[in-house]
């Protein structure tokens, strides 16, 4: 009766010890055996500019994703925890866990220590608090934003954002929304055949449907047949907020604002 038991038991213990749960007691830290070495660090260049700087950037100061050059980490910045988050991802989010062998994981970690530039931080300017003002009143952010459950829908959920993007990504975001728009976000204006249009973003399409969220948040599908015309517009529903309507310290300040939103 107990054998099968421990038999499945083990190995978990195992995987326990191997993958220390956040804030437990880690009973063996894993080390990276390649740390400092020339060609481990020639080799992890290597993987990083194929696997990881389609999100990250070529220089690792972030695109889509976090900047990878301060030398913190806010999953942790030890060789186990940086192993975990290389191979398994972050669950719930868009980091994807990506399939390795261990020494193209190590060899990529010691890259990762050498483009640290610690103490670069523009993550210290503008007022956090001037921020969330701005967001919610004159930037009207709200309005097509959700933060912790509240605000508009038309737009991506915002709550995680801080961790999400770098700073660089989330400034051109603002001053110019249509240089990068994520799926399901797309704008796209639809005819119906007595010429009335409907403009939103598109949420899913085949071959014979669209489905669409129009600019009141109101979720519609229409068959192709009934539609006049379907348009892929250029411009995003997310205005551009220039220098007219923010200027560089209130850019700073809602920037600092967003570095605060951590999500769960
Ligand atoms: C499809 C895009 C994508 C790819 C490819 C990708 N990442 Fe990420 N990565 C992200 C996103 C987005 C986050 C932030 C997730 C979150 O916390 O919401 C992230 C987070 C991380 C973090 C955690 C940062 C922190 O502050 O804790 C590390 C480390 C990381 N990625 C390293 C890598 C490495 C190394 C590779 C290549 C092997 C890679 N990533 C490939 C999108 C990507
Ligand atoms: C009229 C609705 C609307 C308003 C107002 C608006 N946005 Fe957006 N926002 C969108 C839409 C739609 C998208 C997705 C398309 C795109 O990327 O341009 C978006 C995308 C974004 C993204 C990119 C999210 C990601 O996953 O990378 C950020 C960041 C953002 N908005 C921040 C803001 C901030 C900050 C404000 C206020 C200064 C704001 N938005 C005001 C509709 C809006």
């Amino acid at each position: 009766m107990l054998r099968p038991i421990l038999a499945r038991a083990l190995p978990l213990s195992l995987l326990i010890t191997m993958w220390p749960v956040e804030g437990a007691p880690q009973t063996r830290e894993l080390k990276n055996p390649v740390e400092g070495q020339q060609k481990a660090i020639e080799q992890g260049e290597y993987v990083y500019k194929s696997r990881c700087s389609e999100c990250h950037g070529l220089d690792a100061r972030g695109y889509r994703a976090p900047d990878l050059t301060s030398g913190q980490f806010s999953n942790g910045t030890g060789d186990a925890q940086l192993y975990r988050v290389i191979t398994r991802g972050i669950p719930a989010t868009e980091m994807p866990g990506i399939n390795m062998n261990e020494d193209e994981v190590w060899a990529l970690i010691s890259y990762l220590r050498t483009v640290a530039v610690p103490g670069t931080n523009a993550n210290a300017r503008g007022n956090a608090q001037t921020g969330a003002a701005i967001y919610s009143g004159k930037g009207g952010c709200a309005r097509c934003h959700m933060v912790n459950g509240k605000g508009g829908r038309l737009g991506p959920d915002l709550s995680r954002i801080g961790v999400a993007r770098s700073r660089m990504a989330l400034a051109r975001e603002i001053r110019s929304a249509s240089e990068y728009i994520p799926q399901a976000y797309e704008p796209v204006t639809v005819t119906m055949r007595d010429g009335r249009q409907i403009k939103g973003v598109r949420k899913n399409e085949d071959s014979f449907s669209i489905q669409i969220m129009d600019t009141n948040e109101q979720l519609s599908t229409f068959l192709k047949k009934d539609l006049r015309d379907v348009i892929d517009e250029k411009k995003s529903l997310m205005p551009d907020y220039g220098p007219d309507k923010l200027t560089e310290a209130e850019l700073d300040d809602l920037l600092a604002y967003l570095r605060t939103l951590h999500g769960r």
